[in-house]
């Protein structure tokens, strides 16, 4: 595997293996690389002649108070990972690689409305700080296409989103959640429990499991659910800030008819913040 710093040694790699015909994907990650992010990784591979994987902890999308300073860096395990899996790029910029200003000064991405909901209402800047980076590393590398788990739905749709509004000339993937076999979603910051909140922490993925059989049964009292499934999560010892069913294509409140739903949970347990969510199909 190949590994740069800079966008001028990353565009002459891929130069290279663009006039060689290749396909490129691009997979943006800020490192501590798990079973999900090499799933990205996989996927790319199936889809793709060269793979691009992206590490860089953004501090834009990081509010004051939030774990940018601590947020697990494990670069040489990750080197080993990405080698192992297959990818033949690693960028791993610096911060002034990316960012040539003062973040404040810096020019932004804002996708409207759908970064102001949920993730983004708890998180306020977070959506801003992703689509910044995320269209920035897309005009650095010029991929074909551009991986993305499902298990960040929201991020998912903001980028969706940003390419369409901004005419971004790059397909973008969505890639199903991986899980422990106990359900709970794979995820960077699951270092932060203790054994005793890594025992309680399934019961978010239980919960919306069980939202999405009731769904699946006929329930439609949406709200009653959201209500029901809170209750559950608080009494599991998680603290949510949401829990609600949605349109999957645009997170709007469902209308009756509205077929295509997606459910979103964020509880808080400890020093962690748990994020996932379940897709419903044409029931
Ligand atoms: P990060 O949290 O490192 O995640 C990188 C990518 O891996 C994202 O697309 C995320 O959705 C995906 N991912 C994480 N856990 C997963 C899992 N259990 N199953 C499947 N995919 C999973 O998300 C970010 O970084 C950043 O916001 C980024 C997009 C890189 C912009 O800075």
């Amino acid at each position: 595997m190949k590994r740069v710093t800079t966008v001028d040694d990353l565009r002459r790699q891929l130069a290279v293996w663009r006039g060689a015909g290749d396909r490129i994907a691009l997979v943006p990650t800020m490192g501590n690389l798990h079973a999900g992010h090499l799933e990205l990784v996989q996927q790319a591979r199936q889809l793709a002649d060269r793979v691009v994987v992206s590490i860089f902890v953004n501090p834009m999308q990081f509010s004051a108070g939030e774990d940018f300073d601590g947020y697990p860096r494990t670069l040489d395990q990750d080197i080993i990972r990405l080698s192992d899996a297959g990818a033949d790029l690693l960028f791993q910029p610096g911060e002034a690689e990316i960012y040539r200003r003062p973040l404040e000064n810096e020019t932004l991405v804002e996708v409207p409305n759908i970064s102001d909901i949920l993730c983004g209402a708890f998180r306020p800047g977070h959506f801003v700080g992703v689509a910044t980076v995320v269209c920035k590393l897309l005009n650095m590398s010029q991929p074909n296409l551009a991986l993305f788990g499902e298990k960040d739905y929201q991020q998912l749709l903001v980028i969706c989103r940003m390419v369409e509004d901004l005419s971004i000339p790059v397909e973008i993937r969505g890639v199903p959640t991986v899980r422990e076999e106990d359900g709970l979603a794979l995820s960077s910051r699951n270092s932060y429990l203790s054994l005793e909140e890594r025992a309680r922490a399934p019961s978010i993925y239980r919960v919306l499991r069980e939202t999405a059989s009731a769904i699946i049964g006929g329930d439609k009292e949406y709200h009653r659910l959201e209500q029901m499934a809170l209750s559950r999560l608080a009494e599991a010892g998680l603290k949510p800030d949401y829990f609600v069913i949605r349109r999957a294509q645009d997170l709007g409140v469902p209308a009756p008819g509205d077929e295509e739903l997606v459910i979103l949970a964020t509880a808080c347990l400890g020093r962690a913040r748990l994020i996932d969510n379940l897709k419903l199909s044409a029931m």
